[in-house]
């Protein structure tokens, strides 16, 4: 039997999927698992308006690349829902606050400018039909986007279960599990198929600071699914190494771009790194979502910094710096190129220098234009 976390990182609530149009939409609401609580509280957020998932997102109630790119396109159908125009120009211009709301809640994962775009060329390719039907195929879209991920998600996972071998304990950064993503996971999706297929799999879970979403999220959700999963402090992840303990990493990214350099949670680089130096080959799973094919190199990413308190300060619980001290609270990183073995996406593993080959046709990075 297949493992799968059962339980929705978000969900659509309405009958707008099957219903083409505007009506069905009023009175939706987003559904946000809560992972500011998890471990220990199962709830969700209830959005009926695009501001609040906005603020789910700065807030890392919903946070993972392909997860905030699902909330953002059922934000800005939430958005669109609320909207009134005479025509489809009015629609567009109405609908533009809750885009750059969404697009400016955090800057380095590009699947929120993915589902954007996205949700553009559906307006753009049906502007000659009515604005009640405009709204109807928004709505749908962004249920689509959440199950089209999963089953991307599956095939990250039959292509990189190749790599993982019966015994192996691979080390995951962070959470680029199902909690990440609509479901099952990107980094977790060939640990989960490996698994499936019969294969003895642990994982070594590094905790993440200062946001703890390996300790909070990836344990969690790994142990609902009975994979043996340990937990470490970041910094023990090179020992680990050394003494053998480790055959492989894998891990999820925020942006990557052409030449193959890979955004992160910070911490990812070290790792990375320290992979290279004793041998351990460095997986990275990458959806075509998380991919931006505009961007030449990892230099030219936006990286998020939050605020000091997430460092200073256990969950408002507890300060454990002095007062005043400063901090520097960098959220991504990138790992070069040369450090990573493949890079793992639902149309294969592909070597970092050829991920570029997977460009829409056409398309130039930044330092290719002029
Ligand atoms: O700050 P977060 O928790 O949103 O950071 C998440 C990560 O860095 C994940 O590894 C990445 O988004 C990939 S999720 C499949």
């Amino acid at each position: 039997m297949e493992n799968i976390l059962m339980i929705d990182t978000i969900k659509w609530v309405d009958g707008s999927v099957d219903a083409p149009d505007a009506e069905a939409a009023e009175g939706a609401k987003v559904m946000i698992l809560d992972q500011r609580l998890l471990p220990h509280v199962v709830s969700y957020v209830e959005c009926t308006d695009y501001r609040q998932v906005v603020d789910c997102i700065k807030t890392l109630a919903i946070r993972g690349a392909p997860a905030i790119g699902i909330a953002a396109a059922m934000g800005i159908a939430l958005a669109a829902s609320a909207i009134e125009a005479a025509d489809v120009k009015e629609f567009t211009a109405k609908l533009r606050p809750a885009i750059d709301a969404l697009l400016g809640s955090r800057p380095t994962a590009v699947n929120i400018q993915w589902a954007a775009e996205r949700i553009g060329r559906l307006i753009e390719d049906n502007k000659a039909k009515p604005i009640s039907a405009i709204k109807g195929m928004i709505a749908k879209e962004g249920v689509v986007i959440l199950n089209e991920d999963i089953e991307i998600n599956k095939a990250i996972g039959r292509f990189g279960a190749e790599f993982i071998k019966d015994g192996d304990t691979v080390l995951t950064h962070c959470n680029a599990g199902a909690l990440a993503t609509g479901g099952y996971g990107t980094a977790t999706a060939p640990i989960r198929t490996a698994v499936a297929q019969g294969k003895r799999v642990k994982v070594i879970a590094d905790e993440t600071r200062p946001v703890l979403q390996g300790a909070r999220l990836t344990a969690w959700e790994l142990m609902q699914d009975n994979i043996p999963v340990t937990l470490i402090p970041d910094n023990a992840a090179g020992e680990l190494m050394r003494r053998g303990e480790i055959d492989l990493c894998i891990v999820g990214t925020d942006r990557t771009v052409r030449n193959g350099d890979v955004a992160n949670k910070i911490g990812t680089y070290s790792v990375a790194v320290l992979a290279k130096e004793h041998g351990i080959p460095f997986y990275v799973a990458a959806p075509l979502s998380s991919i931006d094919f505009a961007l030449s190199t990892g230099s030219q990413i936006p990286i998020e910094e939050r605020s000091s308190d997430e460092v200073t300060n256990i969950f408002g619980r507890c300060e454990i710096a002095p007062k005043g001290v400063a901090v520097r609270n960098i959220a991504f990183d990138v790992t070069p190129a040369k450090y990573i073995t493949l890079i793992l996406t639902e149309k294969g593993a592909f070597k970092p220098e050829d991920i570029h080959t997977l460009a829409p046709k056409g398309q130039k990075g930044q330092k290719d234009k002029t």
